[in-house]
């Protein structure tokens, strides 16, 4: 399993959460269902022209620009508990030898070929344009695009020379056009490849529709080299550096080795054989992992994705995710530094919408899910079923499992399993929603403060059965939200880690006896206040 290399030039946004915390969530629950030999990737992606440009921005070399945000998205995925087997980043050594040794493999078969062009060349700047050093009008649908990709229009990818009406990014000039040398990948040759290796591909119907509408519109061979100073050197002709969409996806094989040859593991197990590779990107790197990918891993005589989960993109209070227009949630700044629990952010993330969907992060719609699903129905059920079975009992009394409650709970994970498999991961929170709720209305109906008295083996049966279906819910819960989970689980008095316990344990009848933690509420309330504030912050950033 990979998550898309986040570049490290910025923070960690609301944008890249889109594609970590499902991947997370994803991982977590594939332990619950007991798969074992799980690898989790990712790093930092220090190369190209994002990187460049924000060095030359802050006036600081692009190596001390990568250690600062590479050791901020250490920092935020351990805040958001978002772990990965490993994280590396991409200009370490090895992944210098690995994508020179990938590249040398791919020239020796005849796959890559020089070829002169004419390319923009800045003269006041006295530099080639590659990339985000050029902007103009896509050449497919006449919106404003970088040099690399239309990505306020169409999305399709290109390269620098087709803009129309070209500028340097950096001094606004018109470009000239100088003759230099490059080098490609015959991407041309894989059509045939990709047609049959996409109708076999998994993931979500964006990843697969969008890749199989590009590959009938023809493929054209791809510039795999670039005029930089900064990067991976090309290893047939120093002069140039690799395409940082070369080293990039490359870093995938790279870190999963390196975690190999530290665990002792052959990592080719992974990359050679049948292990199943699954990629999570954002909807708008399709291009670059269902076609240059898969033709370069093929070139490679490397094993293939098995599937690549693209997500929907997201929005902020409405508007599309713009960083410039200050339509983004920075998740260290905005979120974890103003108090705000990370579980209820990774809720929000899962529980909003189906993953292909857009999803829209606005601070009122938080405030009702955090008020009213969390501690409204879950928190609530949570600790007056806890409280008051600690009060009478201080322990799960013995009492009768309901059949209905049983079928309940294998149900909803018979709904997760089948979730799961379609990559829609919002069917959890929904399940788990769903027994918080029907354990209020069974709580409330079956009034044990009443029945205490009166029918005591009456009301031990009733919370027998919410303390099964709060058992469930630790367990179902335990991908989205790990740490309530976990403080649920020793609350119902388990001592070893939820994380551990498959989904099918929430089908053993809770055993009478056990004896129960101090109960605490799992979740607070989050004030209009703290909210109007948080608006007013955001509101502020948008006006600048
Ligand atoms: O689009 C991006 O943010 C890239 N940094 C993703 C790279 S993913 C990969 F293939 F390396
Ligand atoms: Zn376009």
């Amino acid at each position: 399993m990979t998550c898309a290399l986040p570049y490290a030039n910025g923070p960690c946004h609301i944008g890249h959460l889109r594609t970590y915390v499902p991947a997370d969530v994803y991982v977590r629950s594939l332990k619950k269902l007991g798969y074992k030999d799980i690898l989790f990737i990712c790093g930092s992606d220090t190369h190209g022209t994002p990187i460049l440009l924000e060095a030359e921005k802050q006036g600081i070399h692009p190596r001390e620009l990568i250690e600062k945000y590479h050791r901020h998205f250490i920092e935020v995925f351990e805040k958001l508990n978002i772990f990965f087997d490993h994280f590396g980043h991409t200009d370490e050594e090895l992944n210098h030898q690995m994508s020179r040794e990938i590249v040398l493999k791919i020239h020796e078969k005849g796959y890559i070929y020089p070829k002169k062009l004419k390319l923009p060349y800045c003269p006041k700047c006295k530099r080639f344009l590659p990339d985000r050093y050029i902007v103009g009008l896509c050449p497919y649908c006449k919106t404003e695009a970088r040099g690399d990709e239309c990505d306020q229009g169409c999305g399709r990818y290109l390269n620098p020379w087709e803009l129309i009406d070209p500028k340097c990014s950096i001094c606004g000039s018109t470009p000239e056009f100088k003759e230099t040398t490059h080098y490609f990948f015959k991407l041309s040759a894989f059509h045939g490849f990709l047609e049959e290796y996409l109708k076999k591909m998994k993931g979500t119907s964006i990843a697969k529709n969008y890749a199989i509408k590009w590959l009938k519109a023809g493929l054209k061979d791809w510039c795999i080299t670039r005029d930089l100073p900064w990067g991976v050197k090309f290893p047939i002709d120093e002069r140039l550096v690799l395409y940082v969409w070369v080293d990039a996806p490359i870093g995938y094989i790279t870190f999963t080795k390196d975690y190999c040859d530290r665990k002792g593991i052959d990592w080719k197990e992974y990359w050679k054989n049948n292990a199943k590779i699954i990629h999570f990107i954002g909807g708008d790197i399709v291009y670059h992992h269902c076609i240059f990918w898969p033709a370069l891993l093929k070139a490679a005589d490397m094993n293939l994705p098995y599937s690549v989960v693209a997500s929907g993109m997201v929005k902020v209070e409405d508007k599309v995710f713009s960083k410039t227009r200050g339509y983004v949630i920075w998740v260290e700044e905005d979120y974890l530094d103003k108090g705000l629990d990370p579980d209820c952010l990774r809720y929000y993330m899962i529980s909003y919408t189906r993953h292909v969907k857009d999803l829209n992060f606005s601070w009122k719609i938080y405030e009702a899910l955090v008020n009213n699903e969390l501690v409204g129905t879950l928190g609530n059920f949570a600790y007056r079923v806890l409280l008051f079975t600690y009060r009478n009992y201080k322990e799960v009394p013995e009492a009768k499992l309901r059949e209905g409650v049983t079928s309940l709970i294998k149900g909803s994970i018979d709904k997760i399993i089948e979730g799961l498999d379609r990559y829609e991961f919002n069917v959890i929170t929904t399940q788990f929603m769903a027994l918080a709720n029907y354990g209020n209305k069974l709580f409330q109906k079956e009034q044990p403060w009443t029945t205490v008295k009166e029918n005591p083996e009456k009301c031990k049966e009733t919370l027998y059965n919410c303390l099964q279906l709060l058992k469930a819910i630790a367990i179902l819960m335990e991908p989205v939200m790990p740490i309530k989970a976990e403080k649920l689980w020793k609350q119902l008095g388990y001592d070893t880690p939820v994380k551990d316990v498959h989904f099918e344990e929430a089908l053993k009848p809770i055993e009478p006896g056990r004896k129960l933690g101090k109960p605490k509420p799992l979740f607070k309330k989050v004030s209009s206040e703290k909210i109007q504030e948080l608006i007013k912050e955001f509101e502020k950033r948008v006006q600048r």
